[in-house]
């Protein structure tokens, strides 16, 4: 099974320091199984600098939002087709800090994600439960109507084109992850209540470390990471998905 580690640097790293890791991460490249996908989301203004260091490598590059038109009177917003011109593959959406900090709704990641899948972009949507929907007790509800909104109106064909990533909103940045087995029971529920989802790799997400990253790895519905904090050293990040394979 083919397993995907991605790296959210969120708002950290310019291009001068974008390329030093990228130079150092090709050095560690080969220390991690083939099997594993690594997918780095830099900040929009250090793309290139990484495509620069890592073009040639099975390194993929990622976004971390767009919009869903192309092109048009936007101001500030970048576009599907820009980021494909600069040979990004896959691009995060939904991420909680983008739904929590930027107002981003259900509809909105609906129709980013529905652009990405058009333009050719695998979107990768992260959904999660706040703290207090956790201890309500309806995380998988939560989780399963924010997946729904997302792929609604998606045929099958698309939706085997989506990565998932659960993203537990208390265990983003906190350094509390999710335990591996209960995030792996929320995750099973998802695919079973979602259509389509049964070949779709789900990702988890939320204070994973190489230190803890095995857990997942070694639970049958996890299939990688999306990482935040423990990408943003290079060496680290290697460690880590070495542990996912
Ligand atoms: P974290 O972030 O690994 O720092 O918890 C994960 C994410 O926000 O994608």
């Amino acid at each position: 099974m083919k397993r995907i580690c991605a790296g959210n640097w969120k708002m950290f790293k310019t291009a001068t320091e974008a390329r030093a890791y990228a130079q150092r991460f090709a050095e560690l490249l080969p220390s991690i199984p083939e099997h594993v996908e690594i997918v780095l989301c830099p900040p929009f203004t250090a793309l290139q600098a990484v495509r620069g260091v890592l073009a040639g490598t099975r390194v993929k590059l990622g976004a971390q939002n767009m919009y869903w038109e192309s092109s048009g009177a936007f101001t500030g917003e970048i576009s599907a087709p820009m980021l494909l011109d600069l040979g990004v593959e896959y691009v995060i959406l939904g991420h909680s800090e983008r739904r929590h900090y930027f107002g981003e709704t259900d509809e909105d990641v609906r129709r980013k994600t529905a652009a990405a899948l058009q333009a050719g972009l695998t979107p990768i949507v992260a959904v999660g439960e706040s703290l207090g929907i956790r201890d309500a007790g309806t995380a998988l509800e939560h989780v399963v109507a924010q997946t729904r909104a997302a792929l609604a109106g998606l045929d099958a064909t698309a939706v085997a084109n989506v990565v998932l990533a659960y993203e537990p909103v208390w265990a983003i940045g906190t350094g509390r992850n999710c335990d591996a087995a209960e995030a792996n029971t929320i995750m099973h529920a998802m695919r079973i209540a979602v259509d389509g989802l049964a070949g779709v790799p789900i990702l988890y997400g939320g204070s994973m470390k190489p230190e803890n990253v095995a857990h997942y790895a070694a639970q049958p519905d996890i299939d990688g990471g999306l990482v935040g904090g423990a990408s943003l050293d290079p060496d680290s990040f290697a460690r880590l998905a070495q542990g996912a394979a």
